[in-house]
């Protein structure tokens, strides 16, 4: 069903496996009309736009090609999926100098073209890299966002379904910090129908181990991980194309939030046609905060070893 109102256009920069999952997300479900593929790799980028041209005839209309920075002219949503990602035994941080090195001319090429769009930023480490992309791009914080925890808090939702026997899209728990090794779930606003759920400390332990955790298990198994961090990235574009003001726990520039400033971290806003239209306030436990603060102490760390 082409949910689509009006025409819209977003580039994907990065034919990797996150960039080209995410373009066939966006493909097969018509979110867009015009999708754009840029990589270094300019076959790549070829071969990805007429693959799925081919498929055409079973599904739409959305028009797709491989492009250049060019097309970025009239982007609506410029994503960035370019860059090294995690190798077995690899942290999201060990990428930062490697994926911070290219987001220089990335940056400076969308600017070119396009001062109006909204920057959603994938490669890892997400949350550094958004704080990289709004301060060399110039954008307004609300037009450049990170992936940040939503893909978390969609694992942490799924196994709290496994966990209670419940359909995960009727579970509500959030993860919020870093898209990392520091981030914390909340475990007192996990709830069903408003109710709030107990966990034993075991269940807890094994749910947020597994949630944090899932992204190395996953490359050990299969060598990357692309299908809900490409359903998470089509959940944000699609709230910003249909101006939804939906509610997604996405990185964000955090200003004097929970004693938190300067630092972008997953936390639950307000997305709609202008990007982060408010971010929203979470009360969090004497635990929850210290763990929150150290997560931003940790991504700040590593921003003030970048020469920005
Ligand atoms: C993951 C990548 C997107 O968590 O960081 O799967």
């Amino acid at each position: 069903m082409n949910t689509q109102l009006r025409s819209s256009r977003v580039v994907i920069i990065g034919t990797g496996a996150v960039g080209t999952t995410t373009a066939y997300t966006l493909f097969l479900r018509e979110r867009v009309s015009e999708l754009v593929l840029i990589d270094a790799n300019k076959d790549k980028a070829l071969g990805e736009a007429l693959d799925m041209n081919h498929g055409l005839p079973f599904t739409g209309g959305v028009k797709i090609w491989a492009g250049d920075y060019s097309d970025c002219k009239d982007a609506d949503v410029i994503v960035i999926a370019a860059g090294a990602s995690q190798k077995p035994g690899e942290t999201r941080i060990d990428l930062l100098k490697r994926n911070a090195g290219i987001f220089d001319s990335i940056i400076k090429n969308i600017v070119q073209y396009n001062d109006h769009g909204i920057i959603l930023v994938a490669t890892n480490p997400v949350d550094i890299l958004s704080y990289v992309s709004l301060r060399k791009s110039g954008f307004p914080s609300n037009r450049v966002i990170g992936s940040g925890t939503l893909l978390d808090s969609a694992r942490f939702r799924y196994l709290i379904g496994q966990n209670k026997g419940i359909n995960p899209r009727s579970i509500h728990a959030h993860i919020v910090g870093e898209h990392g090794d520091s981030e914390l779930p909340l475990w007192s606003l996990a709830n069903v129908a408003g109710i709030s759920l107990e966990f034993s400390e075991q269940d807890r332990e094994e749910i947020f181990n597994n949630t944090k955790n899932a992204a190395y298990e996953i490359i050990n198994a299969k060598g990357a991980t692309s299908y809900a961090i490409a359903l998470a990235l089509d959940r944000i574009i699609t709230s910003i194309l249909q101006d939804e003001g939906s509610v997604l726990n996405v990185s964000t520039l955090l200003t004097d939030y929970n004693g938190v400033s300067d630092v972008y971290l997953g936390v639950p806003c307000i997305v709609d046609g202008s990007g982060v239209r408010q971010v929203l306030e979470l009360e969090l436990g004497d635990q929850e905060l210290a763990q929150f603060q150290a997560s931003a102490s940790k991504l700040k760390d590593e921003i003030s070893k970048l020469d920005l």
